[in-house]
């Protein structure tokens, strides 16, 4: 099917063609499910030993009673999880409660009220704050900033990464612009990993950009390979420790895709002067943190081989849902001009780019059909994709059957919402 070359009559058989299809579609009533990526039951059950693994010792390594109050920055066996995790150095690492999303919700409010290295820096003193949101980008980051106040701009993904050179751009011509958010690995939705230029000239803008500007690098899918040979991503940190610039970056990761999303760890890695100021605005929300769960999750997870080898059980439960998703695009749209998409190689999404002004309509067809589709436009600031194209699926719930059967109706969904909206042009 290629639309740009068809004739009016073509079009209209195709209609008419899909229309059938779509109606024996929606009389089936189905219901499924390609929305929030999270991890299925299987996948939790990987993790199941976590229940009953501390046997009545709760004490840690160094004697702490991980029962009682304290350890504001998390146990240090719990710091070599977040360390083998990140691939960074233990003694840069806090180790917070259940979720990554809520330590990068701190961080922000942190530097924006009340100043990462005191009140002089405090981002709210240098009134409107904008901050700059790769696209297609994480929904949830883009809560954060309208939560905050903070007005986002757009910067187009590229295959390795931000655009790095409106990037640079856009911070040498406005002194507002204080951050941005990164998914460097397996980037939610699009599934691309940071190149290695990509990951140095992140780490050098601490040297364009004012004291206060910070990088979150929210390292959520660190490793979460799909692959045997998955690519690798650089170290942010020890690029920046050659430029100088270890304030400007601070990075978050959790096992939320690991052991239980509900019930998990989360870090940050930060320079210790970011940490300090960290540490005095967590201080005054919590005595500490859940260190019997930080102690569970150590013990469960010891080193980097248990980890990885953790990790190839979920990739074995997850890649025939990708699989499933792939090989019906592949068969739909493999030589067409109706969509683009790209093989992830790790992480939890698909991203798909329908033709422009095609991905609302798909998404309303998907779910009179009953399949829900995450919103057209939630991967863009403000809900706003300013060409409607893109569509973020999420496999790792449903079975391979109901994956399948949810693929079928989407590519009817796309083809159809396409082929009209050809129609309507001509
Ligand atoms: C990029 C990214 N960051 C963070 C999160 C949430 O992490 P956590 O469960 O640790 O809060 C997700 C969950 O989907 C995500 O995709």
């Amino acid at each position: 099917m290629q639309l740009d070359q068809a004739t009016q009559e073509q079009l209209r058989q195709w209609e008419s063609e899909l229309a059938d299809e779509y109606e024996a579609i929606v009389k089936q009533n189905l219901k499924l499910d390609l929305t929030r990526g999270k991890p299925s039951a299987d996948q939790l059950d990987l993790s199941d030993a976590l229940d009953g693994i501390l046997k009545g010792d709760y004490k840690a390594a160094d004697g702490t009673d991980t029962r009682n109050y304290g350890g504001l920055d998390g146990l240090p066996e719990a710091k070599e999880l977040g360390a083998n995790l990140m691939g960074v150095s233990a003694d840069k690492v806090l180790v917070g409660g259940n979720s990554s999303l809520t330590l990068m919700f701190q961080m922000m409010l942190t530097a924006h009220q009340f100043g990462l290295t005191g009140p002089d820096s405090a981002w709210k003193n240098d009134g409107d704050v904008k901050f700059l949101c790769p696209v297609p980008g994480y929904d949830r980051h883009h809560t954060v900033c309208e939560q905050l106040g903070i007005t986002m701009v757009p910067v187009p993904m590229t295959d390795t990464g931000p655009d790095m050179d409106k990037v640079e751009e856009l911070i040498k011509d406005d002194p507002r612009i204080k951050g941005m958010w990164c998914v460097p690995k397996y980037s939610n939705p699009t599934g691309v990993v940071y190149s290695d230029e990509t990951v140095e000239r992140i780490a050098a803008l601490g040297k364009i950009a004012g004291p206060n500007f910070r990088v979150f690098w929210d390292n959520a899918y660190a490793v979460h390979d799909l692959v045997d040979n998955p690519p690798e991503l650089a170290c942010i940190m020890k690029a920046c420790e050659t430029f100088g610039t270890e304030d400007s970056v601070l990075q978050f990761a959790s096992t939320s895709k690991i052991t239980f999303a509900g019930s998990g760890v989360a870090f940050v890695n930060a320079s210790q002067a970011n940490l300090k100021g960290f540490k005095e605005f967590l201080g005054t929300c919590t005595i500490g943190p859940d260190k019997v769960n930080q102690i569970r999750h150590s013990r469960f997870l010891p080193d980097r081989a248990a980890l990885m080898a953790h990790m190839k059980k979920h990739a074995e439960l997850l890649k025939p849902r990708f699989a499933a998703v792939l090989d019906a695009l592949d068969k739909a749209f493999g030589d067409t001009d109706l969509g683009q998409w790209q093989e992830p190689k790790g992480g939890y999404f698909v991203s798909f780019d329908t033709r422009a002004g095609c991905a609302k309509e798909t998404v309303r067809l998907a779910s009179e059909a009953g399949v829900k589709l995450t919103p057209a436009g939630a991967t863009f600031p403000y809900g706003e994709d300013p060409e409607d194209r893109n569509i973020r699926i999420a496999p790792s719930v449903p079975s391979v059957d109901e994956v399948k059967g949810a693929m079928k109706v989407f590519v009817v969904c796309v083809k159809l919402a396409s082929v009209r909206a050809q129609l309507g042009d001509q």
